[in-house]
């Protein structure tokens, strides 16, 4: 295999890679070299070409409209008709155990901070739950309600799996029967220095990234993942991203008009809240949909507005998507899947030619990565659903400021202060409407505002402004 290897590294320009190799012991050897083996080397020249040594443009196409999506609310008999027909179904499905939750948690998390994985971050506002932790009891609930386990698959990558088993075992799988749970590892991509040479991340290893979260469907296919979703009788996964402890998992009205519309791909989408917020525009070229990313979207139609000063294209991805398993089959069965790669300028951490670990302080390096949305162009029929922001989407992605832990605590405690008081309990809030009280309900107790409503009947909840902080449960 060494020869084979060092033919392979001088042929590509890339035998820096094996400058440490007579140092390794055996293991650190065979490490390196099956890394290499794995490397479709003529295909990562053409990546480096187009991707590392040259910026891809992204081409916006001629005929681009804004997507169309169901609103929030029906406004129509016949939508109303729908609706309804849709939330009895989906509930069909979720008690008929036909849906799985599918979160991805294979990122890196580096405007986070944080050491460790993401998923193990705590957040809850009171009981400092992790989000793990949150999902979990989210799920056992969910059980109860519906009557069936919902299977929780977890894609993690090869830096993150170990310790978010770990963590699992450690806090009992939060109370969740293990063989609910099934975690399974994306793949990897090298990290490439900007003179196209690949980097070592140590000695016997190169300097490798998960490969986006658009690995998840090969990762599903290649993990048996799918196939044991098919022979569960799993036909729609409910695909969510660890950072969002707002999403609605089990959502009826989503799965049902997937159905209903013979979506292969569905998508919910948020109101944008200015023409250059930071999310992916759902758009509509010839009869697809697709994702036009906000840094690849011209100004001039990201401020386009229509005649009553609305945004023309408003609706923006929070990445909560329904999949359909016989879509990710159909993808994935030749074992390949070929989506589009995204160039991402990092500081990734290596070893230099004198064999010193560096961290650099500057952009030293492009990751690659495929990401899961631009699979909607490759489904059949696709469908969008409009949802409140407040209630579905509160991303943890910095410590501070803007899709931060602190701003993603304040709406799960508005979320739950919304909740009680639509059940009549009183909140008190300051002059800005600003909940004076931290308050945290479990979601063991409960899942949905139905869940809000029993539990205040049940339990003698009142809320004063002496109280500080509350947990409910
Ligand atoms: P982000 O793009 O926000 O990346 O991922 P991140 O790794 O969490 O954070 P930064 O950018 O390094 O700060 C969105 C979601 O996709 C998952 C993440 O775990 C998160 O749930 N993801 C991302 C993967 O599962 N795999 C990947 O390769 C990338």
């Amino acid at each position: 295999m060494y020869e084979d290897i060092v033919k392979k590294l001088e042929k590509h320009g890339q035998m820096h890679l094996l400058k440490f190799y007579d140092e390794l012991d055996e293991a650190g050897k065979q490490k390196l070299l099956g890394q290499l083996a794995e490397i479709d080397w003529e295909n990562l020249d053409e990546l480096i070409k187009d991707y590392v040594l040259n910026k891809p443009v992204t081409s916006i196409p001629a005929d681009l409209q804004p997507a169309p999506y169901y609103p929030v609310k029906p406004e129509t008999a016949d939508q109303e008709a729908l609706y309804g027909k849709a939330i009895s179904m989906g509930e069909q499905f979720l008690k008929e155990g036909k849906v799985a939750a599918l979160t991805v948690a294979g990122g890196q998390g580096t405007r986070l901070g944080f050491d460790g994985p993401k998923g193990t971050f705590p957040i809850s506002p009171v009981k400092n739950k992790t989000l793990f932790q949150y999902f979990a009891e989210e799920l056992t609930r969910i059980r109860e309600k519906y009557g069936k386990p919902m299977k929780w698959y977890i894609m993690t990558s090869l830096m993150n799996n170990q310790a978010t088993i770990d963590h699992f075992e450690a806090n009992n799988y939060f109370g969740l029967d293990k063989a609910q749970v099934m975690f399974f590892t994306q793949g990897t991509m090298p990290a490439v220095g900007l003179d196209g040479k690949l980097l070592l991340g140590a000695k016997d290893s190169l300097a490798l990234a998960p490969d986006g979260h658009g690995g998840t469907l090969l990762a599903l296919k290649r993990s048996g993942a799918l196939d044991e979703m098919k022979s569960n009788g799993v036909e729609y996964i409910s695909y969510f991203q660890i950072d969002n402890p707002l999403i609605t998992i089990a959502n009826p009205l989503f799965l049902g008009l997937h159905s209903l519309d013979a979506s292969e791909m569905s998508a919910i989408m948020l109101a944008k809240t200015n023409a250059f917020e930071k999310l992916g525009n759902f758009c509509k070229s010839g009869n697809k949909l697709e994702i036009i990313e906000y840094s690849d979207m011209p100004d001039e139609l990201a401020e386009q507005t229509d005649a009553n000063g609305k945004l023309r294209f408003i609706a923006g991805s929070p990445a909560i998507h329904v999949v359909s398993v016989n879509f990710v089959e159909r993808l994935t069965s030749g074992g390949r899947l070929n989506l589009p790669w995204h160039r991402a300028d990092k500081k990734v951490p290596y070893v230099d030619a004198s064999g010193n670990e560096v961290a650099p302080e500057s952009i030293n390096a492009v990751k690659l990565e495929s990401f899961i949305f631009d699979a909607l162009p490759l489904a059949s029929k696709t469908m969008v659903l409009e949802a409140v922001r407040e209630n579905e989407f509160a991303p943890t992605k910095n410590r501070t400021g803007v899709d931060s832990v602190e701003s993603c605590r304040e709406m799960l405690i508005d979320r739950d202060c919304r909740r009680l008081e639509a059940a009549g309990v009183v909140i008190p809030r300051d002059a800005d409407g600003k909940a004076l009280v931290k308050v945290e309900i479990s979601p063991l107790a409960v899942l949905d505002d139905a869940d809000a409503v029993e539990y205040v009947k049940k339990n003698n909840v009142s809320i004063s402004a002496d109280d500080k902080e509350i947990y409910l449960a």
